[in-house]
């Protein structure tokens, strides 16, 4: 059977996630939103490129959740993205009403599926995800750190102009102002960046890791997708495929890294049945004082949510 993918929200970062995923022939997708026309017509759009693209996966768009019926993955990005001078924060009640009816609609059908959650603030969405739907965390789990890494990897790859495939980048915590970029697990051929690159270059590229989404919104007026799109794809490849890859998530936190009952970025294995382990790393106490300090940020939203 050919596996199935869900897209919710056909805006930007979900019509460019499902057209990676079909052009890649990773699955067919259902790609859904509420506005009459736009995923029928981005889907019937997308289609009629296959020909030239050479793909055979198929999508379909619709605003009823019949065809997302039978999925292995869900991923969800609908809401609203942010607009200059917002912070991701600022988008949570919207959002969680939103996030909320999508688990509803969308399990009966999918029973067995996979949740990843896209909309923002992620980590308090990823907790709206997990509360209503009430599966194990290893199904219901957000996507940040792929993302994160992935723009800094670009900023080193630029600072030394070396390929982007020799490079690694290490980002944990939550996906905001208190995110923690850390330096020397990031390597370039497998050697740490703090051998390759002054401070005070790599000090230039934590900050701009962590305002690499205010950076877009501003140059924009709206949120990025080709970079997240990117990032959610290879999450959906990893667990499409079983291929147990150690990626930074946002997962719940039992006890791991010291903490609890909270969403967080931290390294996880991902394959078949989602998050099947979380890495822990040995951190310093700085790094430590991080990572609690923006679990702290999370909690605080977690705080406000009325699911
Ligand atoms: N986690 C990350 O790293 C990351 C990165 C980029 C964007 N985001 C977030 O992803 C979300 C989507 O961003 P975007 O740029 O694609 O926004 P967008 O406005 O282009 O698309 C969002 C889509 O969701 C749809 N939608 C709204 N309510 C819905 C509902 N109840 N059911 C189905 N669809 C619904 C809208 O009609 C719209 O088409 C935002 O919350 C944004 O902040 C997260």
């Amino acid at each position: 059977m050919k596996p199935k993918v869900t897209v919710v929200g056909a805006g930007n970062v979900g019509a460019t996630a499902a057209q990676r995923i079909v052009e890649k022939e990773l699955a067919d997708v259902a790609l859904i939103d509420i506005i009459a026309g736009v995923p029928q017509g981005k889907a019937l759009d997308l289609m009629e490129s296959a020909p030239v693209e050479r793909f055979d996966s198929k999508m379909v768009g619709s605003n009823a959740y019949d065809v997302a019926a039978g999925s292995h993955v869900v991923v969800i990005t609908a809401g609203v993205p942010r607009k200059p001078g917002m912070s991701r924060d600022d988008l949570v009640a919207t959002n969680e009403g939103i996030v909320a009816d999508v688990v509803r609609k969308v399990l009966p059908g999918s029973p067995d599926a996979v949740l990843i959650v896209v909309s923002n603030p992620l980590d308090a969405m990823c907790e709206v995800a997990r509360r209503v739907s009430r599966l194990p965390r290893e199904r219901v789990f957000g996507m940040a750190g792929v993302l994160d890494s992935a723009r800094m990897r670009w900023f080193i790859a630029e600072a030394l102009d070396v390929s982007v495939e020799n490079t690694h980048a290490f980002v944990l915590g939550g996906h905001g102002d208190t995110m923690v970029p850390l330096p020397r697990f990031s390597t370039v051929a497998g050697i740490p960046i703090p051998e390759l690159l002054p401070k005070e270059k790599i000090d230039a590229i934590v900050q701009r890791t962590r305002d690499g989404g205010v950076e877009i919104v501003n140059l924009l007026k709206t949120s990025a997708w080709y970079a997240p799109s990117a990032a959610v794809v290879e999450m959906v490849d990893a667990v499409l495929k079983d291929k147990k890859k150690i990626l930074p998530c946002a997962a719940y936190l039992q006890g791991e890294y010291g903490m609890r009952d909270v969403y967080l970025g931290v390294p996880v294995k991902l394959g078949a049945g989602g998050v099947e382990r979380i890495v822990e790393i040995a951190l310093s106490s700085e790094e430590k004082a991080a990572l609690e300090k923006s679990a702290e940020a999370v909690r605080e939203l977690f705080r406000i949510l009325k699911v």
